[in-house]
């Protein structure tokens, strides 16, 4: 969407805010021993409590609240009471939702103690993937301008680029359009323009660069079973540095 007037904004900060507090509430009770359905039911009570619905429920019908990817899955992780968590798992969540008809959409990766290095320092230059992307959406950029310079920052680090995922429009709905590729796609040729709302979510990997779809018909996983981090914010785009939505500053 392009936010039109204060109520878009206002709309779209207010769910933003619970998106992140729900991430983060989540987040705070992770640990060696809970399954990512209770992990989930946290989220969703969260949710509630703060008026808003899940978005993969309500776009979708995906069987849980929130997305919950471990290790080598990249996204569309099911909330299972079998899947538990354990001790040097790489977790990702990722929360979406909706508040009277705007939607914002933020996911992070967290490993459980004790942390490998390599881990550690993946998580780390996803995180810093998804701040140099911050640096490049502004009015007037065209989109395949972000994969240009995220691509061989991974490269640098020894890591690649999921080329199935990125980020995308989102307001008025989970997924719009544009897609935003972060590796270089010179097809991803639009231009931002001043109050479109999008996500910037950069996916690394320690290995390749495509996923697969799991027989549960939701899961992605590395194709080569490699770990795979994912940082992401709802932003609007402006004439200088982007709002970001999912933040609680
Ligand atoms: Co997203
Ligand atoms: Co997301």
């Amino acid at each position: 969407m392009v936010v039109q007037d204060n109520k878009d904004l206002l709309g779209l900060m207010t769910i933003g805010r619970i998106c992140r507090m729900t991430l983060e509430h989540m987040a705070n009770h992770l640990q060696p021993g809970i399954s990512t359905k209770e992990l989930d039911e946290i989220g969703a009570a969260f949710l509630k409590k703060h008026g808003a619905v899940s978005a993969p429920i309500m776009a979708y019908k995906f069987p849980g609240h929130t997305c919950i990817s471990i290790n080598d899955e990249a996204a569309h992780g099911i909330p299972s009471p079998d899947r538990i968590i354990q001790a040097g798992d790489m977790v990702n969540i990722d929360v979406s939702a909706v508040k009277n008809g705007y939607w914002a959409d933020n996911g992070a990766s967290y490993a459980v103690p004790p942390v490998k290095p390599e881990v550690e320092r993946l998580l780390k230059t996803t995180r810093k993937a998804l701040d140099l992307s911050l640096e490049i959406v502004r009015d007037g950029v065209r989109v395949y301008e972000v994969g240009k310079v995220i691509e061989p920052f991974a490269h640098q680090h020894g890591y690649e680029v999921i080329e199935e995922l990125g980020g995308h429009g989102v307001g008025r709905h989970i997924h719009e359009k544009p897609s935003i590729p972060f590796y270089f796609n010179k097809r991803a040729k639009q231009k931002l323009t001043e109050g479109l709302v999008i996500t910037l979510e950069p996916f690394l990997t320690l290995g390749g660069r495509h996923i697969k779809t799991m027989p549960d018909g939701w899961t992605l996983k590395t194709t080569d079973g490699s770990l795979s981090a994912q940082f992401e914010h709802t932003i609007i785009v402006t004439k200088n540095e982007p709002i970001i939505v999912t933040a609680l500053g």
